[in-house]
């Protein structure tokens, strides 16, 4: 005989409808079953849990539940099982119906019901992002990648996060802290965490900054919505570099922040205003590596804009999203590190270093910054998750943090060169790559520039999906361009996808 302690234990899949909303009457003359009956069917008839994987409870549940006979609850499921109601799975259970029989018996739709036709009323707040997605859209997420398309700009390696290692680590945290990773906790973030980020970013970008001074965000962008919401007021002006990574505009716009766009040239954001221009309160950069055109911003620009900032009372937020990837060249300190006047809001994300979804990022704030911070924080979500925080903290502080990001870099620094001499050998007669000392983009300009649309085009239905430059632009009349990433592609995939854009090309 097999040892029954052994055998894998079949779980038993539970239900994930209730019927709470069922009530039976006792006094009523109508027969309980033909309440319960009558009920269920008109709940699944209003169309809220018909979507073909709801399972409904077995008959001793729902008798126990509602304190019935197990006889009652037969007879009602069965004339809903005969009516089409429901449908049995062999060894799964019982489902709703994914198309219930009102949907070929429309006569008897429900009297009264009218469909809203007016248009919703939506905020001017709302309707000022610049967004034009709808619907599943947004499924995709910002990039806009889905599965099976190559080469789109941003996306890190995510199949190299040691899954594995950040398990066991939660898994101690778990063990060692228990509940209390359960509970609302700091607004500024977990403790051992901003310890770990101000000694890494000390270490790491030179900057000047105490635990106290760091507030954990979710991601960059959260850092942006809180520095704006904290330091401009509605309609108050923030230059934004153009192009831009476009959901600093977004969240910008949510912010009810004016946008002003600068312009990029070989030292980084141009600093330059015509007098009638109003004074920013915030500016916004990319200093290590530009997004998307990948310059690093000279000392000499850094200067300049630190000595603006102090000059009129202004903030420069310092988005150091993915300064870790750097392959050329010793790595300047964050602007932060050389800042004397509490100007600079420093932030940083480890969506590029480990993985975007994690939702964890950092501001460095200068001191008078950090109570507004973290009221506005409390304020609009509290805090990120305990649990990853700590994990993340562990993470950092026995050293796998800083072996990952030395392991991507070698990584990329393959990818990137595979990609480099792979796309001028294939693809050289179309475009001509400007390549970055940083980052995990590069930009492609066109050779001939009435190519765009049809390149535009290929791309598109082909999967190799590179942004085209002109999305990042707000008024930047730039000539044409596509930003590729190749960070997240084997050097295969690298291959094949290039291969493949090169003979749409030729066969156009
Ligand atoms: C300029 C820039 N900042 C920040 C991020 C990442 O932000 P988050 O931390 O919100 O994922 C990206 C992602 O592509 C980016 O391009």
């Amino acid at each position: 005989m097999p040892n029954k302690k052994l055998r894998p234990q079949k779980r038993r899949r539970r239900s994930i409808i209730a019927f709470e909303m069922v009530r039976l009457d006792r006094t009523a003359k109508e027969p309980l079953h033909e309440q319960l009956y009558r009920q269920i069917r008109d709940e699944l008839k209003a169309g809220r849990l018909s979507d073909g994987s709801s399972r409904v409870p077995s008959s001793r549940a729902l008798a126990v539940d509602r304190g019935i006979s197990r006889s009652t609850v037969r007879l009602a499921l069965s004339k809903l099982h005969a009516e089409g109601y429901l449908r049995s799975k062999p060894g799964s259970g019982t489902f709703v119906a994914t198309l219930l029989p009102e949907s070929f018996l429309t006569a008897d739709q429900p009297k009264g019901y009218q469909p809203i036709q007016r248009p919703a009323r939506i905020s001017d707040r709302a309707k000022a992002i610049p967004d034009g997605r709808v619907g599943n859209q947004f499924d995709l997420g910002a990039t806009g990648a889905g599965p099976g398309v190559s080469l789109v700009a941003s996306i890190p390696a995510v199949d190299e996060f040691p899954i594995a290692i950040w398990e066991r680590l939660r898994a101690q945290v778990l063990t060692k802290k228990g509940v209390n990773l359960l509970r609302y906790s700091s607004n500024r973030g977990d403790i051992d965490l901003r310890k770990a980020f101000a000694a890494y970013l000390c270490d790491f970008r030179a900057a000047r900054c105490h635990p106290d001074q760091i507030v954990i965000v979710a991601g960059m962008q959260q850092a942006m919505l809180i520095s704006a919401m904290a330091v401009l007021n509605p309609g108050e002006t923030a230059w934004i570099e153009d192009p831009c990574y476009q959901q600093t505009r977004r969240v910008l716009t949510l912010a009810g922040v004016k946008i002003i766009p600068k312009p990029i040239d070989e030292h980084g954001i141009v600093i330059a205003r015509s007098r009638k221009e109003p004074l920013p309160r915030m500016i916004y950069v990319t200093p290590s590596h530009q997004f998307p055109l990948g310059v690093t911003m000279s000392f000499q620009r850094r200067t300049e804009l630190l000595d603006f900032a102090r000059a009129h009372n202004t903030f420069i937020f310092e988005d150091d999203y993915d300064a870790e990837f750097r392959f050329v060249g010793p790595p300047l300190p964050s602007l932060q590190g050389i800042d004397n006047a509490n100007r600079v809001i420093y932030a940083g994300t480890v969506s590029k270093i480990l993985c975007p979804s994690l939702r964890l990022g950092y501001i460095v704030a200068p001191e008078q910054l950090i109570d507004s911070f973290v009221k506005i924080r409390s304020a609009m979500d509290q805090h990120s998750s305990p649990i990853e925080q700590a994990t993340l903290a562990r993470f950092i502080t026995e050293g796998f943090f800083l072996s990952h990001i030395k392991r991507m870099r070698k990584f990329y620094a393959e990818r990137r060169d595979f990609f480099i001499k792979q796309f001028n050998e294939l693809l050289g007669d179309h475009f001509t790559l400007q390549v970055p000392e940083a980052g995990l983009n590069i930009v492609a300009w066109l050779k001939r520039e009435e190519d765009f649309q049809m390149i535009k085009r290929i791309t598109s239905e082909i999967g190799v999906r590179p942004s085209a430059l002109s999305f990042f632009c707000i008024q930047a009349k730039l000539k044409p361009a596509f930003v590729f990433g190749f960070a997240a592609w084997t050097l295969t995939q690298i291959r094949e996808s290039l291969v493949k854009l090169a003979s749409a090309l030729e066969l156009r």
